[in-house]
């Protein structure tokens, strides 16, 4: 037996009642956001081909997969994230469907992640696709759902990193750079060495002229949209001319954002790239100013369904990390609401009561009312004093004498009073 038994294995968690609550509080909230949207819930294994979890990853989490051979010899992963099992069931078991498509998924996913605080091995996301539209309005929609989300659940301060992979892509690829190098370019500017970026172009042979296009393209870190345009359009794009397109395309996308959203901040970040290698279009990430890491992530991606032989599907969307999610309420002092409903405790007084107070317990359920049996055969000052520790709104005390009479005595634990009044009339005492 393992030494640490008693404790998760590394990097995996328990959650107690007050963790699990905020996790399905939000996890309610997606889902509410997700039929406000018109996005519909698809759930996928959480198991899948290590080669579809692989194909586009990125070098970094691909080597921080659950990868293992099951008992058949296949060799199979647990899902480091929902996207390619999304893009694997539209080229196949949804291809004719009509487009757009919208899906929502929430569920646990596992990475081999260094933990610390909001990175974890297991963790949870709530994810949104939009297929079949290369459109702005589409970006645009999932941008809006992102920030629809993060207010949702009563964040009030966050801001949203943009880039477009286009541009890097375009400047890179118009050096003839094959896409592999260009992706180990991106896997540098993820993890924020801009050296190690502009070494790998240079080892990789791109001119000078491409060389110092990328060193002033590293230095552009603006909050506002048209200064980024003006910056990168002034000292790149005259270059290349390809990425012009790309910059069009997030400009078009943030003005249609800012035409209806109007309390967002954004932030343009001319170096900002994605682990992930799906990406040919807009990227961005949401951040809270408490957290040094992103509560959400997400971007276009018209390339991945092809390669499982879906044909070209355009596609965009975006997932909200709950754990992260959940740290930042906390920082920022959000409680999930508590229920307001009422919680009964039923008490039965001897022995001879419990049959009844059962009886009474389950007639409460059937009327949709929350209600427990003391199981313990605590006396009643005990069972009374546990019942408000547990923030039990009223208690029902089953005794011999006003069974008798068909009566029970119904005690409000806020008020503490106490009433006796007949079985009948219990459930027009307690508010459902
Ligand atoms: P991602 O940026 O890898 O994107 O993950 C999205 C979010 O999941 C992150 O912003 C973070 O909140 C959360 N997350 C990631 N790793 C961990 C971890 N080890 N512990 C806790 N939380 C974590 C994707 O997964 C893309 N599939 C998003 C997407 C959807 N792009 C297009 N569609």
């Amino acid at each position: 037996m393992h030494p640490d038994f008693r404790q998760p294995v590394r990097g995996m968690r328990d959650l107690l009642p007050d963790e699990a609550w905020t996790l399905r509080f939000i996890e309610k909230n997606a889902r509410q956001l997700a039929e406000l949207y018109g996005y519909e819930e698809v759930i996928t294994p959480i198991i899948e081909y290590y080669d579809l979890l692989a194909a586009k990853i990125g070098e970094e989490n691909r080597r921080r997969m659950y990868v293992f051979e099951d008992l058949g010899g296949r060799k199979v992963a647990l899902r480091p994230e929902f996207t390619a099992s999304i893009a694997r069931l539209v080229a196949t078991k949804m291809a004719s469907s009509p487009k757009p498509i919208r899906l929502f998924s929430i569920g646990s996913l596992y990475r081999y992640d260094e933990p610390q605080l909001g990175r974890y091995r297991e963790f949870w996301q709530a994810n949104y696709e939009l297929i079949g539209s290369s459109k702005p309005e589409a970006d645009a929609e999932v941008l809006s759902l992102t920030i629809d989300f993060l207010e949702g659940v009563g964040l009030k301060d966050y801001v949203l990193k943009v880039n477009h992979i286009g541009i890097l892509r375009s400047i890179l690829g118009r050096e003839g750079m094959h896409e592999e190098r260009q992706n180990i370019i991106m896997q540098y500017l993820d993890k924020k060495d801009l050296d190690g970026a502009i070494r790998a172009a240079e080892e990789y042979g791109v001119s000078n002229k491409c060389l110092k296009s990328l060193k002033n393209l590293f230095s552009i870190k603006v909050d506002d949209k048209d200064e980024f345009v003006k910056k990168i359009g002034n000292e790149v794009i005259c270059e290349y001319p390809e990425a012009e397109e790309s910059l069009r395309n997030l400009s078009d996308i943030i003005d249609l954002v800012k035409g209806w959203v109007t309390n967002a901040k954004f932030y343009f970040e001319a170096s900002f790239a994605r682990g992930l290698e799906y990406y040919t279009g807009i990227i961005f990430e949401t951040y809270v100013p408490e957290l040094n890491i992103a509560v959400g992530g997400g971007g276009r991606y018209d390339r991945l369904i092809e390669i499982f032989g879906g044909g070209e599907i355009p596609a965009v969307g975006v997932a909200l990390g709950v754990d992260r999610i959940m740290i930042a309420m906390e920082k920022q002092r959000v409680n999930p609401p508590k229920t307001r409903r009422a919680r009964v405790l039923v008490i039965p007084i001897g022995e001879s009561n419990i049959a009844e107070a059962f009886k009474i317990s389950a007639m409460l359920r059937r009327h949709n009312i929350p209600a427990e049996v003391e199981v313990m055969r605590r006396s009643l000052s005990r069972a009374l004093s546990d019942a408000s520790r547990r923030n039990i709104t009223h208690t029902v005390i089953v005794g011999s004498r006003e069974l008798s009479e068909g009566k029970i005595i119904l005690r409000d634990m806020r008020s503490e009073t106490q009433e006796t009044i007949k079985i009948e009339d219990l459930l027009d005492k307690i508010p459902s």
